[in-house]
Formats: C-alpha cells, sequence, structure tokens
C-alpha cells in the first residue's frame, strides 16, 4: 500500500475536554449568566468594583502569597516555563527600530544596559496558571498604587481558576469562582461581618438551599505560633494512632490535622487543644467582636473550631459556607482575613479580608433543588413559502429581533408541516406564517402553538399583539 492510501483510510483522531475540564453548554449557561448578573448586582449594591486578572501569573506570586508547602503550590498547580524571548529576535528588532547607526551608538553607549535586557529577555521565566485570585488581587493593588486611592478598596472577580485536583462531583481541574477582597483601612470586625453579610446576601437572593455558615478564628503572628507549637506537642503523643497523612503534617504544617477527614482520627482530634482557648487579647477580642456584628445584622453562623482553611495566607477570621445537594465537596464559599499580605509581597502594610465561591458547586446545588431554569423556547417562529416571501419575512425577523423577541427564520424555504414541526420542537411559542396570500394583502397569519388557534395580524400590529399576549 502507498502511502497516501494509507493516510486516506486513517480515521480522524477525536478529541475529547481534558480531564478535569468540561464544556457548559445552553441550557446550563443562561443559569450561570444569571447566577453572575446577580453577582454584579448584589455586590455592586455593597460598593465592590469589577477586577479583571490575568489567567496566568509568575509561579512565585502564588509560591509565595498561597504558601509553599500547601497541596495546591506544592502539587496542583500547572506550571510551564514561558518560552524564552529570542536573543537574535531581540538584536534585530533592535536594528530595525533604531537605524544601523542608532544600534550601534545604542550598543556602544550602553552595553551594560544591553547586556542587562538580553539577559532579561532570555532568562526562562516559571508561570503557572492561577489556582485562585487572591494573589492577583494584591499584586494588582500594589502594581496600581491603590493604596492612594481612597480605603478600603472593594474589589470583585469572575472566572476559571485551575488546580490539578483528583476530578470527581463538584471538583474540577478547571473550575470556576466568584470572589471579592477588601484591602487597606482598617480590619474593623464590622468589615469580617460586612463581607460575610455579602455573600449570605447573594446566596439569598439566588434562593440556594441549605445554606450554612461555618466561622472561626485562627489567632496572629502573635497567638498562633505558640498554639502551634503546643498543638505539635499534643500530636506528637499521639502519632502512633494518626494516619500517614496526618503523620507528615505534625512536622509540615499541624494546624492542616484539624482538617482530617479520616474517620478513625476523629475521636483524637477532638481532645486535641484548641485555638478559641489560645489566642491574644487582641485576636480575642477581635473574634467576639466579629460575632456580634454578624448577630447585628442577623446573619446564624456555627463556630467551628477546626476551620483552618488550607492556605497559608489566612490570619484571624476564617468562614466557610457550605449548601446543599453537593456530597462530600461542599463547601460553596471559602475566605477569611490576610492581614499582611500584601506586605509579604512587597507592598505597604494592608488589611485585607475576602472569599471566593466555587460557581460549578454554587450551580449544581442550585440545580440539585430545583432552581435551575428550564430551557428557553423561541418566541417566534417564521414559516414562509414562496420567493414572494423571503424579503417580508427577513424585514419581519428584523423587526421582531429588535423589539427584543427570540426569533427563528429558516435559511430556506420549507414546505408548510415540516415547518411548523420545526417551530414545535424549538419550543416556539408562536409562528408567523407569510405566504403568497399573506404577502399580497398585508395581512399575516400568527398561530399560537400551545393551543393551535390562528389570527390575522397586520404588520404594524405584529409587535403589539405579540406584547400583549
Ligand atoms: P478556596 O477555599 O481554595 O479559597 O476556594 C474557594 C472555593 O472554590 C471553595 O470553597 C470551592 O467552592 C471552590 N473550589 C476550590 N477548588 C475547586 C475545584 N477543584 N473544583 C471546584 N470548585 C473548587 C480560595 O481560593 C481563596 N482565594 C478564597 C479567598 C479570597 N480568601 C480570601 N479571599
Amino acid at each position: 500500500m502507498n502511502e497516501g492510501a494509507a493516510k486516506k483510510e486513517e480515521k480522524p483522531r477525536r478529541f475529547q475536554a481534558i480531564r478535569g475540564t468540561r464544556d457548559l453548554l445552553p441550557p446550563e449557561t443562561a443559569l450561570w449568566n444569571r447566577v453572575e448578573q446577580t453577582a454584579h448586582e448584589v455586590f455592586a449594591t455593597f460598593g465592590f468594583g469589577e477586577i479583571r486578572l490575568p489567567i496566568f501569573e509568575p509561579t512565585d506570586l502564588f509560591a509565595r502569597a498561597v504558601g509553599g508547602d500547601t497541596d495546591i503550590v506544592s502539587k496542583e498547580m500547572y506550571t510551564f516555563a514561558d518560552p524564552a524571548e529570542n536573543y537574535l529576535e531581540y538584536i534585530q528588532r533592535q536594528l530595525r527600530e533604531l537605524g544601523h547607526e542608532g544600534y550601534s551608538k545604542f550598543t556602544n553607549e550602553n552595553p551594560e544596559k544591553l547586556r542587562q535586557e538580553i539577559h532579561d529577555r532570555s532568562e526562562v521565566m516559571l508561570v503557572s496558571l492561577r489556582p485562585e485570585a487572591t494573589a492577583s488581587v494584591c499584586r494588582a493593588y500594589i502594581e496600581h498604587g491603590m493604596q492612594q486611592l481612597p480605603q478600603p478598596v472593594k474589589l470583585y472577580y469572575m472566572g476559571p481558576m485551575f488546580r490539578r485536583e483528583r476530578p470527581q462531583k463538584g471538583r474540577y481541574r478547571q473550575f470556576y469562582q466568584i470572589g471579592a477582597e477588601v484591602l487597606g483601612g482598617s480590619d474593623a470586625p464590622a468589615i469580617d461581618a460586612e463581607v460575610i453579610e455579602m455573600v449570605m446576601t447573594f446566596f439569598d437572593q439566588l434562593e440556594l438551599q441549605g445554606v450554612q455558615l461555618e466561622i472561626n478564628s485562627i489567632g496572629d503572628r502573635n497567638c498562633r505560633p505558640k498554639y502551634v507549637e503546643l498543638l505539635r506537642a499534643e500530636l506528637l503523643k499521639v502519632k502512633d494512632s494518626l494516619g500517614p497523612d496526618s503523620q507528615r503534617r505534625i512536622e509540615t504544617n499541624p494546624l492542616r490535622v484539624l482538617d482530617s477527614k479520616v474517620k478513625e482520627e476523629q475521636a483524637i482530634i477532638e481532645k486535641l487543644p484548641r485555638i478559641g482557648d489560645h489566642l491574644c487579647k487582641e485576636c480575642a477580642e477581635h473574634y467576639a467582636a466579629v460575632k456580634r456584628e454578624l448577630d447585628l445584622r442577623a446573619v446564624k453562623y456555627r463556630e467551628n473550631w477546626r476551620l483552618v482553611r488550607g492556605l497559608d495566607y489566612y490570619m484571624r477570621t476564617t468562614f466557610e459556607i457550605t449548601a446543599q445537594g453537593l456530597g462530600s465537596q461542599d463547601a460553596v464559599c471559602g475566605g477569611g482575613r490576610y492581614d499582611g499580605l500584601v506586605e509579604l509581597l512587597g507592598g505597604p502594610p494592608t488589611k485585607g479580608i475576602g472569599f471566593a465561591i466555587g460557581e460549578d458547586r454554587l450551580i449544581l446545588s442550585l440545580q440539585e433543588s430545583g432552581k435551575a431554569p428550564v430551557a428557553q423556547g423561541r418566541d417566534v417562529y417564521i414559516a414562509w413559502m414562496g420567493e414572494n416571501a423571503r424579503a417580508t419575512a427577513v424585514r419581519a425577523a428584523r423587526e421582531l429581533r429588535k423589539a427584543g423577541f427570540s426569533v427563528e427564520l429558516p435559511p430556506v424555504e420549507q414546505k408548510f408541516g415540516k415547518a411548523l414541526g420545526q417551530a414545535d420542537k424549538l419550543g416556539a411559542k408562536y409562528t408567523l406564517i407569510l405566504g403568497d396570500n399573506e404577502v399580497t394583502s398585508g395581512e399575516w397569519t400568527l398561530k399560537t402553538l400551545a393551543d393551535g388557534t390562528q389570527r390575522k395580524v397586520s404588520e404594524q400590529q405584529l409587535i403589539a399583539e405579540l406584547k400583549k399576549m
């Protein structure tokens, strides 16, 4: 067999979405749009503005902010080397831009600058797809000198995040978050409470079912290290009764042992010292005030001393929200305070608090509780017959669409029966029938599909009639 023939017989490869990623299709995307629209509206009423961030950032940004030992940074990021800009290409561009003379002037007068630029451009940079957006918001706050703006700065974002986790229900490798951050100004407990009130208001608007808020305080630089040491000492005493993950965490991050879902460890963990009993005076007062502020706003919560969160930047207030119908991945929102993060990224001392909602899980929960919209059919199907009717049909479609109706205009003429069948399949509410008679008389036929009734309407009356029905 010659090569050409072999190629012909080869079946083209069928591609599939990569594991952990998925396509979102209509009509489900209508629900996504409604959720996002509600977020825009609710967040605006709390004075938040939208920030749009890059999808990838220097790997170092996440390593610093989220923490090098966290699961997210140590095993879940999609990281790649950004191809270095080509040295030769750079020289050629300089030549083009400066002309030969300018170029030699540039190289002779600024040899050090040239060397530096070439070095900067040819060094391979590691970049990562963002696993979360708080680090980016802080980076942007610093980069744009937002500390000069009236404080606090209140920002929200929505979009895809990437983590190489084991996919399961409610857990994807590309997932979507809707998040908000308050940066700068004070760390007044009313800010913590208002941020939480905002998420709860948003969930309320969406009629999300079974919403439960859990809160905790994990202390600060003063009191947490002492508590962590105490915890480590206590954990070492029971080390042999713990599983391998928890054993490892005694060394790396004892707080994360509190997160453990391993059944055999639960009784042991319940007996461990609790951070609430070891907060310094300032942290204890802050936490008590956050609870008072939540009460003031009639926000219901449950305290959970084991809520420590999986990112390193948190201090004091942490919180998580669960909702109905999600199975084991039931956290639909997580957040907390992160004073000091902006400083850690090279900015001025700045207070910060925020949250991120897992939009995929939010949608899943809404669907499970029957809050998903049903597929929207077309308003009007235009059944046109005969060349004479073509121009009239195009005009009718244009006018109807301008008035906001959803219109299906078949591209080629169809037999009457087939047209009605199509209209039915598309769930159209009305069929506008345009044949020779209608075009000559100017009296169009409008059929209501639900009951099969027909009526005559003039072109001028059509839109007013449809709006009435
Ligand atoms: P996080 O807890 O890592 O926090 O993520 C927040 C939410 O994103 C989770 O509660 C969950 O609903 C959703 N989520 C996380 N991973 C996945 C996944 N693989 N598949 C589907 N959904 C997922 C943060 O990301 C922080 N940046 C939140 C924050 C903002 N804290 C302060 N400001």
